[in-house]
């Protein structure tokens, strides 16, 4: 009881300063998320989209009623599967604002099915909200299982935080289509010097500020949710089996001291 009580006040600060946060790091990320965004299509999962930053760089058109919104023509369904319950409002309102129709999971979430808009303008493409994550391969809930395969699965700032990053990698394989893509952006421990992915090097020392990033981790982690600095995404998407391709690159921005712990990762793997 009181372990859940303290889960939920966690939950609800991380969601409250997400608010802020994720304005200041979409200002920063937005040139890279929009490299790789117009790879995600189809029936789409998102794992972790917190406010639905991912929805913003998404392909649009103008809807009859003149508004700018989502492309039923490329994006056909969007499930967004999100642990925090704190986030639903504005995970439901960026959504509705870019057109879609939402609808909540009622086996996973406490909310009936009235919650959501329901009765989006004609040929609004399909928004569900599920609670949970793809840690436990035995705990994936019905409704994502259900809504299987999927052409695209996005992961946007997410596996830093997740608990178990291989598995849900692992799990992210197998809910996709043979040919589907894992399209991501995260951020991740700097990259060995010379990593000939690396974009923009911009003279970081790599080897101090990826130790600084161990150093680190533990406090931050706590502070951020679960967030680690140092994991190196890309390699654990790369070494997961199941892919017939992964193309990504990385990039040491230098926009502030923060960006110097948060190098990141961008790209796409393909399911074989
Ligand atoms: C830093 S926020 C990123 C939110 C959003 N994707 C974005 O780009 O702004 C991390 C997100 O991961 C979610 N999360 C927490 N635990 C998770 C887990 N075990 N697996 C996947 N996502 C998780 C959080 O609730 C939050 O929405």
């Amino acid at each position: 009881m009181a372990g859940g009580i303290f889960a939920s006040v966690y939950d609800w600060i991380f969601s409250t300063a997400w608010v802020i946060e994720s304005k200041r790091n979409n200002r920063k990320v937005d040139v890279y998320r929009k490299m790789v965004w117009p790879e995600i299509r189809g029936k789409v999962l998102e794992v972790g989209p917190g406010y639905a930053e991912s929805v913003r760089h998404l392909a649009h058109t103008t809807a009859s009623n003149g508004a700018f919104v989502v492309d039923p023509g490329t994006i056909h369904s969007y499930t967004a599967l999100e642990p925090n319950p704190f986030m639903y409002g504005g995970l439901q309102k960026n959504a509705e604002d870019n057109g879609f129709c939402v609808t909540y999971d009622t086996k996973t979430t406490d909310r009936g099915p009235e919650a959501g808009t329901r009765s989006g303008r004609d040929g609004a493409v399909p928004f569900a909200i599920v609670r949970g994550t793809l840690d436990d391969p035995d705990n994936i809930p019905q409704a994502i299982l259900d809504e299987a395969p999927y052409d695209t699965v996005v992961t946007s700032f997410s596996l830093c935080t997740a608990r178990d990053p291989a598995a849900t990698v692992r799990n992210i394989v197998r809910l996709l289509k043979p040919g589907g893509a894992h399209v991501f952006i995260e951020h991740v421990r700097q990259p060995p010097p010379g990593d000939p992915r690396v974009l923009e090097d911009n003279g970081v020392n790599a080897v101090l500020w990826g130790k600084i990033q161990d150093w680190l981790t533990p406090l931050w982690s706590v502070i951020g949710h679960g967030c680690h600095l140092n994991r190196c995404t890309g390699e654990t998407i790369l070494n997961t089996e199941g892919w017939a391709s992964v193309d990504y690159k990385s990039t040491r921005p230098v926009v502030d001291l923060q960006s110097r712990i948060m190098p990141l990762s961008f790209g796409k793997a393909i399911k074989a």
